[in-house]
């Protein structure tokens, strides 16, 4: 197989099979299942218990929980889509994926990582109310707008991908079957394509972009009203702990929202490549493992959510 498609080879057969080149180095493989293996489990059960406390207590019944409950779920699907597929590779070195498999992947992980923007939007314009709004919170943010915002935030995501999917339904793909990635992503899988690909080049970017900086504009202004009202609060502890949970939130919101632009928005020039598939990683894996822990883990309402559940299950024993 050649590297690069001419003319002549434009008539060869389309491929049965893309084949994942994820980190290539054979070597390493089982240490990335060691590696890997555990981040899926610990982000499966972190966000299913998150899922079940919001479901089953009473006392998480608030929109701030509901946000929560349903990023868990987000998340749950979001690292279903990739991980199983890459811990198989890795650990039976088979590393073929079926061109349906590829585009379903390619579908559902362009629709989940947007949702996933406008849900990080909602959440921190959801604290921003509770911080700077407080007397108003309860009116602002009631039932029925909370349930709009999270039905909002579903179907915003299914726009994008659906015109990108089609667009890359219609290439043709001749000779080029190896994805330089360990996921079948859009930029990668469309490089194999033997058409024209500028269309769908140009409105990857203009939906991507539309995807990523609305909502990136949101969060970063809810959180410079919630930092200048948290510099305003006297008491030095007060302070520091609405500060200690503010900046945790900054720092995956703004690790997930750095690596989506370095890869989604910068030019594609292939000097940036390895970068790029690196810092997939970060809202790949990283953004589902973590965000529950610091959304939820460290909060007091989910402990005692969390022992109760348990001293129930004792009981029932
Ligand atoms: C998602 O949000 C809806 C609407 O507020 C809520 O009824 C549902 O319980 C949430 N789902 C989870 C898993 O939290």
């Amino acid at each position: 197989m050649h590297l690069t498609i001419n003319q002549e080879e434009g008539n060869q057969t389309a491929p049965l099979a893309f084949i994942l080149l994820d980190f290539n180095s054979e070597d390493l493989q089982f240490l990335f299942a060691i590696l890997f293996l555990p981040i899926y489990i610990v982000t499966m059960a972190g966000n299913i218990l998150i899922i079940i406390l919001v479901v089953t207590d009473q006392h998480l019944h608030t929109p701030m929980y509901f946000f929560l409950g349903n990023l868990s779920c987000l998340e749950t699907c979001y690292s279903s889509t990739i991980m199983p597929r890459m811990l198989v590779s890795f650990l039976s070195g088979d590393r073929t994926i079926s061109i349906g498999g590829c585009f379903a992947q390619l579908y559902f992980f362009g629709y989940l990582a947007t949702t996933e923007c406008c849900f990080l939007a909602v959440m921190s314009y959801d604290h921003y109310l509770a911080i700077c709004k407080p007397l108003h919170y309860t009116m602002l943010m009631n039932g029925r707008i909370c349930v709009k915002l999270i039905a909002v935030s579903w179907i915003t995501g299914s726009f994008g991908i659906n015109v990108v999917i089609f667009l890359v339904s219609q290439l043709t793909f001749c000779g080029l079957n190896k994805i330089n990635h360990f996921f079948c992503d859009l930029i990668p899988v469309i490089r194999l394509s033997c058409s024209d690909t500028h269309l769908v080049e140009m409105t990857a970017f203009i939906v991507s972009s539309f995807g990523i900086l609305p909502p990136l504009l949101i969060t970063l202004t809810s959180y410079i009203c919630i930092i200048r009202s948290i510099l305003r609060i006297s008491s030095a502890t007060g302070k520091q702990k609405a500060f200690s949970t503010c900046s945790s939130h900054l720092t995956v919101v703004a690790c997930f929202y750095g690596s989506l632009m370095i890869v989604y928005v910068l030019p594609n020039v292939s000097s940036l490549n390895d970068v790029k598939k690196l810092l997939s990683l970060f809202y790949t894996l990283l953004t589902p493992l973590v965000n529950p822990l610091i959304y939820s883990l460290r909060n007091k309402e989910v402990k005692e959510a969390v022992k109760k559940t348990f001293r129930r299950l004792h009981r029932n024993h």
